[in-house]
């Protein structure tokens, strides 16, 4: 493993997902699940990735396992490129790169008793040398994710949700991992719990120099966690920026409707809810040009012919959009105050009619844009 290389490395990754009809018809069309992905990681970084359900979170996550084969891209953990290995040279190097989903129920064995599933993974990979060394690792384990010693006689079902997670964290980290990619890891659960699994990570990142790639729906949870944030839509990385940054100062307009959905703290302040038309669109035939454009309040002419480029904007932030940035700064002046009625429904919600929005004609014309811009950015 080269030193200075990053944890994981993901080049243009894409995964498309053949349609078929009947049992033996051939394919149809397509699924863009996932388009040109790329980004990385350091050891001991958090990165999460969000955006509304069925934008390709968990098609990225299962990707770079390989738990599904990508379509073209590439994945490099720790220097080195893994998703054109044959399964057999691929198989030491999972011990590296681990995964807590959602539900942990559905992911943990009940007829194991959790000394047992904490076992498993390092009796697999050979990292045991005796019973009293597994025990051992196995009680520490119990340790690291705060879960009683005594437990590990129990069975999945004998735990709470928040404790069940802490099992299928420590079976994660049972092998030595340095890559956990959570999907939906708190998702399901309670707020509070949910907040103890989060600086249960957040501990644990610390202490051992994990990496993390948190794929989550939900931008208030990784406000407490992150290092840096992509924000994905459609199939697409468009926004990607340190923490901070994001919830000051969000480039795509896409980054700023979901910033305004977070709760704010403060019960005086105020945050103003842009509210977006419409679902995400199919992904089967994304929208031309800025895949964004059917829903964008600032959408002009350029937005639905050119595809908009991830291009810096300054410190590392880069953002996918027609928009300047300095523009864009300004845009909180310019949002529409019109987008209430039929059709209309805040992000996270579901338009029952399932219709496709209409805003285009209801939009400023921001054509004028195109011609202000100034130079290309530093
Ligand atoms: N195995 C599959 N076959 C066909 N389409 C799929 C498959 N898995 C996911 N998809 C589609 O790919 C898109 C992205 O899905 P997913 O990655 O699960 O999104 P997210 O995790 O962001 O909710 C969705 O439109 C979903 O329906
Ligand atoms: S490129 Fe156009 S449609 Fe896309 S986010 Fe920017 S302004 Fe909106
Ligand atoms: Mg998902």
């Amino acid at each position: 493993m080269t030193p200075a290389a990053p944890i994981l490395e993901v080049r243009a990754l894409a995964k498309h997902f053949p349609l078929r009809r009947g049992l033996f018809g051939g394919a149809t069309g397509k699924v863009h699940a996932l388009d040109g992905v790329s980004f990385s990681l350091d050891r001991g970084e958090t990165l999460s990735v969000v955006g509304e359900s069925g934008c390709g979170k968990s098609t990225l996550g299962k990707t770079i396992l390989r738990l599904t084969e990508p379509t073209s891209g590439e994945v490099w953990l720790g220097g080195e490129r893994i998703d054109n290995l044959s399964v057999g040279r691929l198989r030491p190097l999972r011990r590296r790169m681990q995964v807590v989903f959602q539900d942990p129920f559905s992911s943990l064995n009940p007829r194991m008793r959790v000394r047992d599933i904490l076992a498993e993974p390092m009796v697999n990979f050979g990292l045991a040398k005796s019973g009293a060394r597994l025990d051992e690792r196995v009680a520490a384990l119990m340790d690291q994710v705060g879960l009683p010693r005594e437990a590990m006689g129990r069975y999945p079902h004998e735990f709470s949700g928040g404790q069940r997670q802490r099992i299928g964290i420590a079976r994660a980290l049972a092998p030595g991992a340095d890559l956990i990619i959570c999907d939906e890891a708190v998702s399901a659960l309670d707020v509070s719990v949910k907040a103890q699994i989060v600086n249960l990570l957040g501990d644990l990142q610390q202490a051992l120099g994990l990496a993390l790639l948190f794929i989550s729906h939900d931008l208030a949870i990784v406000e407490h966690l992150t290092h840096r944030v992509a924000v994905m839509y459609l199939g697409k990385i468009v926004e990607l920026c340190d923490r901070r940054t994001l919830f000051t100062r969000a480039h795509h307009p896409y980054t700023k409707a979901l910033l305004s959905a977070v709760p704010v703290p403060d019960p005086l302040a105020r945050r103003e809810r842009i509210i977006l038309r419409g679902d995400v669109p199919s992904p089967i035939n994304p929208p031309s040009g800025c895949r964004f454009h059917t829903r964008c309040p600032f959408v002009f002419h350029r937005c639905r012919i050119e595809e908009p480029l991830l291009r810096p904007v300054g410190g590392g932030h880069v953002s996918a959009c027609h928009l300047d940035a300095a523009v864009a700064a300004d845009t909180e002046k310019l949002l529409p105050h019109h987008q209430e009625g039929p059709g209309a429904h805040s992000l996270g919600s579901t338009d029952p009619s399932g219709s496709l929005p209409s805003a285009l004609g209801q939009t400023p014309d921001l054509r004028w844009l195109d011609h202000a811009r100034p130079g290309p950015p530093n």
